[in-house]
């Protein structure tokens, strides 16, 4: 074994997790295109101050998490993106996509970086599927936003998520009560942990969200957001429930979510799943509309979205046994070479049946026949051509289906019109979804 190991906090992913993906974000593609959503690919890395600016310099994330270094000694830091939607943002203001269309309904499938401590389902690198709407966030965009990363799952299969759902308010809502929990949580200092403590100061509202049951119970009789709301948070974020339970989509309503990211206004949202243990928030998002003048825009930009982290759902859809039935796409034809003289007419035999779009495999290290045949069974072939000196006499090959074992006689050009309608079928490439 190499002395060389994969990095802490990173994976490889091989071919047979490879089809799980493409399954995966098979779907995603074919439920967002329905909602209109259109795929967008921004850098990995973007300049630091960028996610200092819009994730928030108090946050973890910005705080401990980021991996920054200069390219040029005396240049401008840069950071791998631990998140997507400041780069979205700013791709859309960039680009001014604000002055071709009012709205934007952007999703992504992208990797991320943050220097967490590596566990089960957290990792160094990881994937989100995320989607951002652009330029509204009225609480039918909101409603629809939701619906889309929900139907997702649905589509999906995946059950035991619970929706947990939440306002912020506006920004004055939320400095008012920012300064009330202050004042709440001061006294009671001497209860809180070094991370709630050191949140204090810098992001009370940060420590609602505290897993530690001794600080739970200090926040139980903490003054309540939803007390300092103005009247237009309170009726939106009731439309937007409204809408919801017209979608017929189930959520808990969380006063103590408050999210770790700093840009959320208003509605903010987590899923989270029982089958996840510690990190079981599967995904997450809510309303941003502050961001866009953060980032130096003239104009508002209203806008909602969310994200959901890619290996945390393959571990519930794996859990759930979701993913047994997605087996990598075998070839359709194995040659199976019954000479080494005749080598030559199997290669060309291979040739032309991939040409004719027909996934065509063959041994290329002189097996024996016994051997080519294991193979082709291993990697579940649904024929094998079998090509022999009185084959390569006759232009007429062995060609045998290995679901039936039935057998037939054919020439290259016969075999090619027996598999071309189906072949259509199979090519997908997302395939393996039997
Ligand atoms: P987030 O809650 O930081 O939100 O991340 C979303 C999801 O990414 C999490 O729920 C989790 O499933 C996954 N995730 C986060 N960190 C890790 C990690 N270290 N390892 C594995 N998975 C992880 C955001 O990133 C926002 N940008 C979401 C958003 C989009 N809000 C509005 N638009």
């Amino acid at each position: 074994m190499s002395e060389y190991r994969a990095v802490k906090g990173t994976k490889d992913i091989f071919p047979d997790e490879i089809t799980s993906w493409k399954y995966i974000e098979g779907v995603i593609h074919r439920v967002v295109g329905l909602y209109g959503f259109q795929e967008i690919r921004t850098p990995v890395f973007e300049y630091t101050d960028l996610f200092q600016r819009s994730i928030g310099s108090t946050t973890d994330i910005v705080g401990k998490e980021m991996f920054s270094f200069r390219p040029e000694p005396d240049g401008r830091s840069v950071t791998l993106r631990p998140e997507m939607t400041a780069g979205v943002m700013r791709a859309f203001l960039q680009a001014n996509l604000a002055s071709v269309s009012p709205v934007h309904k952007l999703y992504y499938i992208a990797e991320l970086f943050r220097k967490e401590r590596p566990q089960a389902g957290r990792q160094r690198q990881f994937s989100q599927f995320g989607a951002e709407m652009l330029g509204v966030s009225s609480p039918e965009a909101v409603a629809e936003v939701i619906d889309m990363m929900m139907q997702v799952f649905t589509s999906l299969g995946v059950s035991g998520l619970r929706l947990r759902i939440n306002t912020l308010g506006d920004f004055d809502d939320r400095v008012r009560y920012r300064e009330a929990l202050r004042a709440y949580l001061e006294p009671h200092s001497g209860l809180l942990d070094g991370p709630s403590r050191e949140r204090l100061e810098k992001n009370p509202l940060r420590i609602l969200d505290s897993k530690n049951p001794d600080i739970q119970s200090v926040i139980a009789d903490a003054p309540k957001l939803h007390d300092f709301l103005n009247p237009s948070a309170k009726a939106e974020f009731d439309q937007v429930l409204l809408y919801l339970d017209q979608k017929s989509i189930e959520y808990v309503i969380d006063p103590l979510l408050v999210r770790g990211l700093d840009y959320y206004c208003h509605t903010a949202f987590e899923v989270v799943s029982s089958e996840l243990g510690a990190q079981d928030a599967i995904g997450g998002g809510g309303r941003y509309d502050g961001l866009a003048r953060e980032l130096g825009s003239k104009s508002d930009i209203p806008a909602v979205g969310f994200a959901v982290g890619m290996e945390r759902l393959l571990i519930a859809m794996e859990k759930q046994g979701l993913l047994r039935h997605i087996v990598p796409p075998g070839p359709k034809v194995y040659i199976i070479l019954q000479n080494k003289e005749l080598k030559i007419h199997a290669l060309s035999a291979c040739d032309l049946l991939r040409r004719s779009g027909i996934r065509t495999e063959m041994d290329l290290c002189g097996r024996s026949m016994k051997a080519q045949m294991r193979e082709a069974n291993r990697q579940h072939a649904d024929y094998a051509l079998f090509v022999g000196s009185s084959e390569v006499g006759s232009q007429t090959f062995g060609f045998k289906n290995l679901r039936t074992s039935g057998q037939d006689f054919l020439s290259i050009r016969e075999v090619i019109a027996r598999l071309a309608s189906s072949t259509k079928h199979v090519d997908v490439p997302d395939g393996g979804h039997d």
